[in-house]
Order: C-alpha cells, then sequence, then structure tokens
C-alpha cells in the first residue's frame, strides 16, 4: 500500500504546523469512556496528545507506511503507545466496539467519491458502540479563497501550487518537489447526507474547532455526530 504521503512523510509535520483542533479532539477524547480511533492517523499528529491526555491506547489507521512509521517514531519519543495499523478507512475493522472515531486533518476529503465516503460511514457506524461519537472536521469551499490561489505558487507552508477542478470539486496540490494529491470538497448537505445513509445523527455542527457557531463565512466544518 503507498500513497502520495508516502513521498513527503518526513515533512508532514512541517506542513501541518499551525492547526488548532488538537484541542477540540482531545477534549472529545477525555469524555469517551471506551475505546479510542482515529481514522488517517498520518504521523500521530492528534493521535499523541489524545493518547497522552487521556492515557488510553488510541487505535490509528492509516493506508501510508511512511506516515504510519513518523507516527511510531513520534510516539515513542514522547513515551506513548499508539496502536498503529496500516488500512484503508473504507474498510475499517475494529475488535470491539469504539467509544469515539475520529478524522482530524481534512483526511476524509482524500476519499474521491460518494460511493467511498458512504462506505467509510457505514464502516464508521458498525464499529461504534451505540450513543458512540464520530467527529471529524473538512474546509468549506470558499470561492474567494480558491480564485486567490488556484495555479498560484505558495512557498509555506511546504513550496507547492494548487489546481482547481470546478467540475469534479477537487483540488491538486503538488508540491514542488513530491508529486500531487488530491482533495474533493463536499458540501454541508453531502456531510449530512452521509450520516443519513449511514443511521448516524447530527450532535453538532460547529464553524471552528472553539465550538463557533456555523455561519456564512465560516471556513471549516466540525462536525459531531452519533450513532
Ligand atoms: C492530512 S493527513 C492527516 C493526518 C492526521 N490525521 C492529522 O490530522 O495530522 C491525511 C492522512 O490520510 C491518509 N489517508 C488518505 N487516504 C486514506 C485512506 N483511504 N485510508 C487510510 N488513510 C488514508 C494519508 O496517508 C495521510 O496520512
Amino acid at each position: 500500500m503507498s500513497s502520495w504521503y508516502d513521498a513527503w512523510a518526513d515533512r508532514y509535520a512541517e506542513w501541518s504546523t499551525g492547526v488548532a483542533d488538537v484541542p477540540f479532539y482531545v477534549g472529545l477524547a477525555r469524555e469517551a469512556d471506551g475505546l479510542l480511533v482515529e481514522l488517517a492517523v498520518g504521523n500521530g499528529r492528534v493521535a499523541i496528545p489524545v493518547a497522552q491526555a487521556t492515557g488510553r491506547r488510541v487505535v490509528g489507521i492509516d493506508s501510508s507506511p511512511a506516515m504510519l512509521e513518523q507516527a511510531r517514531v513520534r510516539a515513542l519519543e514522547k513515551g506513548v503507545e499508539l496502536d498503529l495499523r496500516a488500512a484503508d478507512i473504507r474498510e475499517l475493522e475494529i475488535e470491539e466496539p469504539a467509544a469515539l472515531i475520529y478524522c482530524p486533518g481534512r483526511s476524509l476529503l482524500h476519499l474521491p467519491t460518494w460511493a467511498d465516503r458512504r462506505r467509510c460511514f457505514e464502516r464508521v457506524a458498525a464499529s461504534l458502540r451505540p450513543n458512540g461519537r464520530f467527529a471529524w472536521n473538512a474546509f468549506a469551499f470558499d470561492h474567494h479563497l480558491a480564485a486567490a490561489i488556484d495555479g498560484r505558487h505558495a512557498e509555506t507552508p511546504l513550496p507547492h501550487t494548487n489546481h482547481y477542478s470546478i467540475s469534479d470539486n477537487r483540488v491538486d496540490i503538488s508540491l514542488d518537489d513530491g508529486g500531487t494529491g488530491s482533495l474533493w470538497w463536499a458540501t454541508k448537505n453531502e456531510w449530512l447526507g452521509l450520516l443519513d445513509v449511514a443511521g448516524l445523527r447530527l450532535e453538532a455542527l460547529y464553524g471552528g474547532f472553539a465550538g463557533e457557531p456555523l455561519d456564512d463565512n465560516s471556513p471549516e466544518y466540525v462536525f459531531l455526530a452519533r450513532r
């Protein structure tokens, strides 16, 4: 199993600095009385503070061996144990029902189609305890931002260029020295539709990680659902 992330796993930490989501996910983990599972765990950026804060085992699923290796090394450095598994989040299988499944870093946007996302949501629903929670975040498509950055080179956080496909609701991110990865943006109604078909219920939808209400200018969807 290999992915675009394998090519630059060692630079992901630099790419993801400044994301303010950790206290939100740590707070949910503290409230969860049972197994914690992070989908698309990457280098453990969120899973490590979650494990530190709760003192509990965190199962981390990811399809990139290089990202998982980053997570393993970083967890060792911090003295926490992560239960890291090389797998596809569309095929989620865990041995006991989870109290919390969460997916930070906009990672669900890497799943290209409705079928991929539906499969993932169905696996989440099947893997949660009754009343267990599912949380994730994703950017809300911002036409101002898209117009400003489409086709333009940017130096930070790593040198890269974004290209937008309007018809495929896709943005391709090409790193100057490391290939191209894609995100497929989704509307609020698509996310709500996924909850609906998976039999999950919406608990809250915020416009930011501090629980800001979603409004017309919110750049981020922060979803919390229950089985
Ligand atoms: C933006 S990183 C997020 C990492 C971490 N959750 C964070 O917030 O820092 C996205 C991760 O999703 C993983 N990924 C993408 N598609 C996946 C899939 N279908 N199954 C499992 N992992 C996937 C990538 O390998 C990468 O590690």
